[in-house]
């Protein structure tokens, strides 16, 4: 019996998204030391949204921030600050162009999505090194938020922004002012932001992706990624024979996140995958950004030379960009399914990359399809592929131990094909 559509809004209900750290207006890109610098920030889900029932009435999220150095070429990875520490505070609001008059509880969220935080720059020793830093601002404390999250602070992604320059004599005034309230306001801004992942080994490698949520569906993390990045994770531990020495392709990759946290893995000295090839896929108008991704961690280019990094446009359906690609012999595919006039253009990409050995495993997320369309993507799938659901904690099928516990809350489902 196929559901109403209440019946299918209550069930899409009862997950919630993941939560990112945004900036709400861009900051200064030149800091002085003992000075403090206000930081607007947002909290989204994946839509850019935010569900004033999570916080609502007395929700709290605090923040931290460290400072960030990065590397002299390319930017990962980032090691943490020898010259300065940093200090944070609670802000007061800042709303229609007003400030209110007494700083928040806390640095961060206090009933509302919109948070905010002063931070301060101070030398560790007599000679520090100034230059450029990164902003990592990350949740230390959940109260009431998300109601059903019970503090746990992977519901939250943090943030890294930067560049910021430290000049150690700069003289400026209203710095704990949002930047439009500033009387010299003749000052380079800062907005651009940045996601890191480290990896599971010891010791670990950082990489940061870039977002561009300005520019639209392959712009940002999905949802969907961040559960797969844990179920890779898992598949690097339990199944490193499905990566290592093979040829993983990362298809329709948005930001390129899941490509390249398997290359920083190859990169990780006592990772258990040492080689492979990656090859990373998106529609032509959206590679630049997986190739701006690929240059902020280019250090993953030098570290292994027998992990070989690439990117490819490819529109599904389109054989001849497939072919180009190469067959895989594992196609992770994160939250690819939202249109459905090209569900058939998508198995034939599979079809195109697959041998009779590939895996393929889907990452997905419900969102608007009711069950029958869902019923005919897998129908579509079935001609060609055996299609599985893996479920947490399953017992019926080996591959059932690499999904893991955030599909429960975030609802994102893992399939996995096989040719048949
Ligand atoms: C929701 S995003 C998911 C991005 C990324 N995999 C993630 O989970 O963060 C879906 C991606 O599919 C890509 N896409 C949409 N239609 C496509 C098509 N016909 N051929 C190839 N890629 C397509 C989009 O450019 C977009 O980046």
């Amino acid at each position: 019996m196929s559901m109403t559509d209440e019946e299918f809004r209550a069930k899409l209900e009862k997950h919630f998204s993941l939560y990112r750290i945004n900036l709400r207006t861009p900051i200064a890109s030149q800091v002085g030391p003992n000075q403090w610098y206000r930081v607007d920030i947002l909290l989204v889900n994946e839509l850019g949204l935010f569900r004033r029932a999570d916080i609502e009435p007395n929700g709290q999220v605090t923040i931290a921030c460290d400072l960030y150095v990065p590397q002299a070429q390319g930017m990962t990875p980032f090691h943490e600050d020898e010259d300065w520490s940093l200090d944070i505070r609670p802000a007061p609001s800042f709303g229609e162009g007003r400030l209110s008059k007494e700083a928040s509880t806390v640095p961060g969220f206090c009933s509302s999505g919109k948070g905010a935080f002063e931070y301060r720059i101070r030398s560790k020793h007599e000679q520090p090194t100034a230059g450029q830093r990164y902003l990592h601002i990350k949740p230390t404390q959940l109260v009431n938020f998300p109601q059903n999250a019970n503090g746990n602070l992977q519901v939250i992604l943090p943030l890294v922004i930067g560049p910021i320059n430290i000049v150690p004599d700069l003289q400026q005034t209203d710095t704990h002012l949002p930047l439009e309230l500033w009387k010299n306001q003749d000052m380079e801004m800062v907005y651009d932001g940045y996601r890191l992942f480290s990896t599971s080994m010891q010791p670990p490698v950082n990489i940061a992706i870039h977002e561009m949520w300005d520019s639209g569906i392959p712009g940002k993390i999905w949802d969907s990624a961040l559960v797969m990045l844990d179920f890779m994770k898992n598949m690097i531990d339990l199944h490193p024979e499905y990566i290592d020495g093979k040829h993983t392709l990362d298809l329709s990759a948005g930001t390129g996140l899941l490509g390249l946290y398997v290359a920083s893995m190859m990169a990780s000295p006592n990772s258990t995958i040492k080689k492979g090839k990656i090859t990373i896929t998106e529609l032509d108008e959206a590679v630049e950004l997986i190739d701006k991704n690929l240059i902020i961690n280019d250090f993953l280019n030098h570290r292994n030379p027998q992990c070989d990094m690439k990117t490819r446009s490819l529109l599904w359906g389109n054989s001849q960009e497939a072919a180009s690609c190469g067959k895989a012999d594992l196609i992770i595919a994160s939250d690819v399914l939202y249109e459905a006039q090209f569900f058939q253009d998508l198995v034939k990409a599979f079809v195109d990359l697959s041998t009779e050995n590939t895996r393929i495993y889907i990452g997905y997320k419900r969102r608007g399809f009711d069950e029958a369309e869902e019923r005919y993507f897998w129908s579509l799938c079935e001609a060609h592929f055996n299609v599985k659901l893996l479920i947490f904690n399953g017992k019926e099928n080996a591959d059932d131990g690499l999904v893991p516990q955030m599909t429960l809350k975030t609802g994102v489902q893992l399939y996995r094909l096989t040719p048949k």
